[in-house]
């Protein structure tokens, strides 16, 4: 049993542990039932599990969008609850898995520019961050555009560019490629190396594992509400019983490390509405 005092958990090593996290949503069903994990800062990690398994609501956790019912989430040492929102806003930054959750500006450069600004930075310093993080995702064009006239790939990559824009200290991303096309869950992945090498922490909840797994240091998987496995990609992923209790079945050849075999997610998913 963990015991749910936060400074009997803390790890130095890790940026943001959740320790024995349970949350339902009110109609009576658990999403997590005593998730408890650790995200090395600087790491890259995978989260994986079938559709339900509780991906979604984990996230929600580590940037307290939901706060827990029972049990701590602790970043740099300290519990989440005790920062300013503001603070886990500006360090934390979440990717929603449906963009039309999380964009509202008029423009593309309003939207992307909301967060800078309100942290206070000055209009020459937000235009300049933003008109950058708009040609790192090769979205300059559109800084003019209506949100609502975007495609659904388009508004993925202005989502992640309000997320950038915030300067994070830790990227939560749900399901960053789905809808988006073969070039562009390249340039997502690229872009999201880069900013990795460069310290940042990155989280993503995905079933695309072909496409992810070259780019994950560590890979933990969610079933029924719990952490069922952690560690290095190579060796929770040659676990085949465990992959295929999480619906994971052979898939193209080559994409994966040899001793894992090939595999990939049996249900990709399509956005949720
Ligand atoms: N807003 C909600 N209201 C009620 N139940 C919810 C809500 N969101 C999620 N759930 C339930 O909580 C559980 C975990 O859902 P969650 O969205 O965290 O899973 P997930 O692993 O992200 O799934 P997916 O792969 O489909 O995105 C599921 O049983 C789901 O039905
Ligand atoms: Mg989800």
């Amino acid at each position: 049993m963990i015991p749910l005092n936060a400074e009997d958990n803390v790890n130095s090593g890790a940026i943001l542990q959740a320790v024995n996290l349970h949350y339902g949503y009110g109609d009576g069903a658990m999403a997590l039932q005593g998730a408890s994990c650790e995200f090395p800062k600087g790491g890259f990690t995978l989260l994986l599990g079938r559709n339900g398994s509780g991906k979604t609501t984990l996230l929600h956790h580590l940037n307290r969008l939901l706060a827990p019912q029972q049990g701590t989430v602790i970043f740099k040492g300290r519990p989440l609850g005790s920062y300013p929102q503001r603070e886990i806003h500006r360090a934390i930054g979440l990717m929603f898995q449906d963009p039309n959750d999380q964009l509202f500006g008029a423009t593309v450069f309003e939207d992307v520019a909301f967060g800078p600004r309100n942290l206070g930075s000055r209009e020459p310093e937000v235009s300049e961050s933003v008109r950058t993080i708009l040609d790192d995702l090769k979205i300059a064009h559109l800084a003019e555009r209506p949100v609502h006239r975007l495609s659904f790939g388009q508004k993925r990559r202005v989502a992640l560019a309000g997320v950038l824009a915030m300067n994070p200290e830790v990227i939560l991303l749900d399901e960053p490629t789905a809808g988006l096309d073969p070039e562009g869950c390249e340039d997502l992945f690229g872009l999201l190396r880069v900013l990795n090498d460069r310290g940042i922490t990155v989280i993503m909840a995905t079933q695309e594992l072909d496409a992810a797994v070259d780019y994950a240091r560590e890979v933990t998987v969610l079933a029924d509400g719990r952490v069922i496995a952690t560690g290095d990609p190579a060796t929770v992923l040659q676990d085949r019983d465990l992959l295929e209790s999480v619906c994971v079945s052979p898939a193209s050849p080559g994409s994966l490390p040899p001793s894992t075999g090939n595999w990939a997610l049996v249900h990709p998913r399509t956005p949720s509405p």
